[in-house]
């Protein structure tokens, strides 16, 4: 295809400049990034609730006495993480037979990160050369990275957060600043950086984003720095307009939705097989997460679901008065509210559907839900092990009152939950399957002819090439 991809130093190693995307839970493992090094490029494990596994090399689910406030069950979390991610490390630096370079990647919205962070790097000394966090300001991933020596790569979706960062803290370490990942919030599977100012519906040319941040790096002097495009990259041929681009500077890529479709990925095979049915639009954004932020996704019964609880939504009262003038009152026949004239018509049409449980959310609204639903949102809520800093569905927090302070939301959904089932062959209609929005592409690309699963070698060696 014409295409020349040079080596250039990542992590202090000459490598492709190919990068597998973190992805949690169980996602992109020690065995994947492991591979992705040994072809030459760099590996990702993710660090969110990674895997481990007895001396006979079997899995162990995470567990959690049931009987455990939530602080404590946040804290069996944060260190059954820690083991996980120096088991994926040894096997990836295993895999990897020394080729290539292994970075952690951890959510840094997720509960207990900095300890995460520290511990494991702190016990896989020469295994991990790399560390890179995005959702949220990763602040003090610049002073961790310091501690351990190693290189960090901060994930942004804008130039804005990046000169946030840059003041706030990473200035005083910018000699271990690896790379920018520039991760489209339009684009890129999983958990999405859309700003305020941004509009989910209204795309932005990447090409004048990535130019905005590399004009502040050349102000900072970090010109020697490379941009990571993380986003709807498919093929290197179609960003040929990125490469020995002065206004662009040094570039890597980083795939995250490609490396799912392989034989190394641990993703069920009818999630595999899904993957290769997709067409344009099946993935699309949506605010469900309990994180708060956008997040994209494959648009499955999971998501309808949720979809459909939000638009059982009204306004409603506990006190009559004029403008809550209508009662209604759910199937337990105790629990009574009072709604709109306008919309009453439409509350007892949802109770005569069987959706006769009514949930408060934080915002003075309820929504319409079956009993066993209603049940399954409670308990998953009380199930809440803190695996987030905050979290709107739970209102778990990691402050001091380990609470939010607002309402738990019922039109969210425990994340955890859901990504340790999917990822461990759980139902993919019921679970949510995050994934970039270029994954319709899987169904037409010419390496997939006849399902054909590649290698990840084999995938990186199509990469690398401009395929
Ligand atoms: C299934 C899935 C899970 C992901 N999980 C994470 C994650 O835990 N942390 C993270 O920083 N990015 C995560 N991502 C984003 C990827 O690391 C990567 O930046 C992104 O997928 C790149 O865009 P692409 O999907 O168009 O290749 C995830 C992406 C997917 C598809
Ligand atoms: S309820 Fe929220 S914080 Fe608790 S485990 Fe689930 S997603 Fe994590």
């Amino acid at each position: 295809m014409g295409l020349k991809l040079d080596r250039f130093s990542i992590s202090g190693k000459e490598v492709l400049p190919i990068i597998e995307g973190g992805k949690g839970i169980n996602i992109s493992t020690g065995l994947t990034a492991g591979s992705f090094a040994k072809a030459g490029a760099v590996g990702t494990i993710s660090g969110t609730n990674p895997d481990f596994y007895d001396e006979n090399g079997k899995y162990i689910p995470y567990s959690f006495n049931p009987k455990a406030t939530r602080k404590e069950k946040h804290d069996a979390l944060v260190e059954q993480s820690i083991r996980g991610c120096i088991a994926q490390a040894k096997i990836a630096h295993d895999v990897s037979a020394g080729n290539g370079r292994i970075h952690f990647n951890f959510l840094w919205e997720a509960g207990g990160t900095k300890i995460i962070m520290e511990e494991a790097l702190s016990k896989t000394v020469g295994l991990i050369h790399g560390i890179t966090s995005g959702a949220g300001l990763p602040y003090a991933l610049s002073d961790i990275a310091g501690k351990y020596n190693i290189y960090y790569y901060p994930i942004v979706s804008s130039s804005r957060a990046f000169s946030i960062l840059w003041k706030r803290s990473y200035s005083k370490t910018a000699h271990l600043l690896g790379g920018v990942v520039y991760e489209d919030p339009w684009l890129a599977g999983g958990h999405n950086g859309l700003s305020n100012q941004e509009d989910p519906k209204v795309m932005q040319d990447p090409y004048l984003r990535i130019v905005a941040i590399r004009k502040v790096m050349n102000e900072l002097n970090l010109s020697h720095v490379p941009i990571i495009i993380a986003g709807g990259v498919w093929n290197l041929t179609d960003w040929s307009k990125y490469f020995n681009n002065d206004e662009v500077g040094l570039v890597a890529f980083q795939f995250g939705t490609r490396p799912l479709l392989t034989k190394e990925s641990p993703i069920s095979d009818s999630w595999k097989q899904k993957l290769l049915t997709l067409k344009e639009g099946d993935v699309s954004l949506n605010k469900f997460s309990p994180t708060g932020f956008y997040s994209s996704a494959v648009n499955n019964l999971f998501l309808q679901e949720l979809y459909a609880r939000s638009e059982r939504q009204m306004m409603a009262s506990r006190k009559q008065n004029e403008e809550f003038s209508c009662e209604i009152i759910a199937s337990n026949g105790i629990t009574k509210f009072y709604v709109k004239s306008a919309d009453y018509d439409r509350a007892l049409a949802y109770i005569k559907d069987g959706f006769d449980t009514f949930l408060r959310t934080p915002e003075d609204t309820i929504i319409f839900e079956t009993q066993n639903t209603a049940e399954l949102i409670k308990e998953d809520q009380q199930n809440c092990m803190g695996c987030l800093s905050g979290c709107r569905f739970s209102n778990w927090s990691e402050n001091e009152k380990n609470n939010t302070g607002l309402l738990p939301d019922p039109r969210s959904f425990c994340i955890e939950k859901t990504l340790q089932d999917v990822g461990h062959n759980g139902s993919i209609d019921n679970n949510l399957l995050f994934s970039g929005h270029h994954a319709y592409r899987f169904a037409t690309d010419p390496l997939y002819k006849n399902n054909h699963i590649p290698t990840i070698a084999e995938l990186v060696e199509k990469i690398s090439i401009g395929e």
